[in-house]
């Protein structure tokens, strides 16, 4: 059984001032919730996993540098990112292959240098409108999952965030036989490259476009174990209701 995990990246939003939203939401959730997640901006990590000690909250960050330390200005290193309490990163947001041009490979080693720091490495990959009419969705995601996630991968140090890059941010949202043709697919793969145990172990989640209104209906798809929620993550009011009907699916 995958523990499903219920994930909100703040991307760029945020200052002090936000960290009551995650009072607000431990506020909402119980014992029997799905996992819950919140990557807020690097300078709020720190501030973030104070805020959620004894929570069921957990903290992780949107990105981190594939090497461990040195003359990388302005850059964060996975183990630092583990030193603020934070036990996530994404790795591949396509906000970040796209304006900062990572490729696969760059993927691959952020993903690396956060299990070394002994976080787990939400790698996400997804394909463009082009991609989508052009039929090739399921070409570009094969080579995003060989190229981006590590020899190695686990269900305890990976997951796999399916974010088609048309549905980010847009409200528009992939029917739910694309949704379930898509993680259906990155299951076949995982469970042929890492092996029966391991394939199966690795939790998919899907992100675009996930408000309260449509959430139910993309959990029922039985490889998705979870979302990566931008906006709709942001107040405590709109991720509570996706919490819950993740842990309800
Ligand atoms: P939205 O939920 O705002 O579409 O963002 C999705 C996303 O990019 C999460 O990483």
């Amino acid at each position: 059984m995958r523990r499903k995990l219920a994930a909100g990246n703040w991307k760029m939003n945020g200052t002090a001032a936000a960290l009551s939203e995650l009072v607000e939401l431990a506020g909402h959730l119980d014992p029997n919730d799905a996992e819950t997640l919140i990557c807020p901006p690097a300078p709020l990590l720190y501030r973030a996993c104070e805020k959620t000690r004894g929570t069921s909250i957990a903290i992780g960050a949107q990105d981190c540098h594939m090497q461990t330390e040195g003359a990388f200005t302005g850059d964060v290193s996975a183990s630092m990112i583990a030193d603020t309490g934070a036990s996530y990163v994404i790795v591949g947001h396509s906000e970040r292959r796209d304006a900062h041009e990572e490729t696969n490979g760059d993927i691959r080693k952020k993903a690396r240098a956060a299990w070394a720091a002994g976080l787990t490495a939400i790698v996400c990959i997804g394909e463009s409108g082009d991609d989508r009419e052009a039929d090739n969705t399921l070409d570009i995601i094969a080579g995003q999952l060989s190229g981006s996630v590590p020899d190695g991968a686990t269900g305890d140090n990976t997951v796999i965030a399916y974010e088609p890059i048309w549905a980010i941010g847009t409200g528009k949202i992939p029917t739910l036989a694309q949704i379930i043709e898509v993680h259906d697919f990155i299951r076949a793969r995982l469970i042929a490259r890492f092996g029966d145990v391991e394939g199966n172990a690795i939790r998919l989640l899907y992100g675009g476009s996930v408000k309260p209104d449509n959430a139910a209906e993309i959990f029922t798809a039985e490889n998705v174990d979870g979302a990566l929620v931008g906006g709709a993550s942001l107040k405590a009011s709109d991720f509570a209701p996706i919490i819950k009907a993740l842990s309800a699916s």
